[in-house]
């Protein structure tokens, strides 16, 4: 996908088919989602097989259905891929449950992933990431991209417990869930590739999880956590404990790489602001957080109307 808005252009956004995704892969949204904004910010969309979908592209509006799960819940599922389809994971995957539960266990795992409860894992993220970009400098070619999908695994993988001989597996995985349809994934047809993948995931965390039961082993792992956290006051069972594992492999894996490598091409285009950002490394930090604004790793998510509900000057 284009991250810098390509010219405007004459779009009849009747005709824009929102579900492409050769539109995100290989094309430009912006100037899409630009008029979108401007003149259909409430824009609905019929697919051939009958499935419809309505869009929102205003922050505000975007905001109120984030924020409102009594009219706009995320049990019938969150990806636009699975419209239509009720979601089987409904209430007990993280992105598929609506408060309270999901703020019940959401709140708790929040709480270990914050800037201030990561800085213990600080020096040793920063290693392990020095480690991995030193081949960078033998002069050899270095395919950031390709590379840069083992990165939130350096990062998630110690905080999960997740030993790193299995990383690379994981993020193979993830990316089959994400991407069935990429043939650089793809193992067979696509349903096959998405029901295979998700199946080892799932059943690489369970057997992770009754492992730590059987051996009474604690740490301070993410997933050892779970193991405690007690939505309506019963511990989560294997199954759930699994899938929040999943949830956070896959919310890792499938977005921080595209940040990574979506932030250095925006360097290389704007070879000024790297040239500011290697005189001034404070400038780092700010640079890092417009990387993610820029790059916007997730550009679509979904949520079903409970009810008709008035939003964006339509119903
Ligand atoms: C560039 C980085 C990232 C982006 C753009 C991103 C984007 C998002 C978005 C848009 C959602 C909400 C989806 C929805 O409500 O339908 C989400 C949820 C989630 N993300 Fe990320 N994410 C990023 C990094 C991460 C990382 C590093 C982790 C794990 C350590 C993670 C774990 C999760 C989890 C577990 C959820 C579900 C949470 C919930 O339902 O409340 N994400 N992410």
């Amino acid at each position: 996908m284009r991250l810098t808005p390509g010219p405007a252009r004459d779009i009849d956004l009747d005709a824009v088919d929102l579900f492409d995704l050769d539109l995100y892969t290989a094309g430009d949204p912006h100037p899409v989602w630009d008029l979108m904004r401007a003149r259909a910010p409430l824009h609905h969309q019929v697919l051939p097989d009958g499935r419809e979908f309505w869009s929102l592209t205003r922050y505000e509006d975007v905001c109120r259905v984030l924020g409102d799960h009594r009219e706009f819940t995320s049990e019938r599922g969150t990806v636009p891929t699975h419209l239509g389809q009720d979601d089987v994971a409904a209430g007990v995957l993280l992105t598929s449950t609506d408060p309270p539960r999901h703020t019940e266990v959401r709140r708790p795992l929040g709480s270990k992933l914050t800037a201030r409860a990561v800085r213990s894992w600080e020096d040793s993220i920063r290693r392990t990431v020095v480690r991995f970009l030193e081949p960078a400098l033998d002069g050899e070619v270095f395919d950031l991209a390709e590379r840069a999908l083992l990165l939130p695994a350096i990062v998630t993988g110690p905080l999960l417990g997740i030993p790193d001989k299995d990383w690379a597996e994981l993020v193979q995985l993830t990316a089959m869930v994400t991407a069935p349809s990429d043939p650089h994934f793809q193992l067979g047809s696509e349903a096959a590739t998405l029901a295979i993948a998700h199946h080892e995931l799932v059943t690489y965390v369970t057997d992770w999880v009754k492992r730590r039961r059987a051996s009474g082993e604690q740490d301070d792992s993410l997933l050892h956590h779970l193991m405690s956290v007690r939505p309506g006051g019963a511990p989560l069972s294997d199954e759930e404990i699994a899938l929040d594992g999943y949830s956070i492999l896959l919310g890792a894996n499938v977005t921080t790489p595209h940040t990574v490598s979506g932030t250095v091409q925006a360097l290389i285009e704007r070879p000024e602001q790297f040239d500011k950002a290697q005189a001034d490394p404070t400038l780092i930090p700010n640079l890092v957080e417009e990387g993610l604004r820029w790059t916007s790793a997730a550009c679509n998510f979904m949520r079903y109307a409970v009810t008709d509900v008035p939003i964006a000057g339509g119903v």
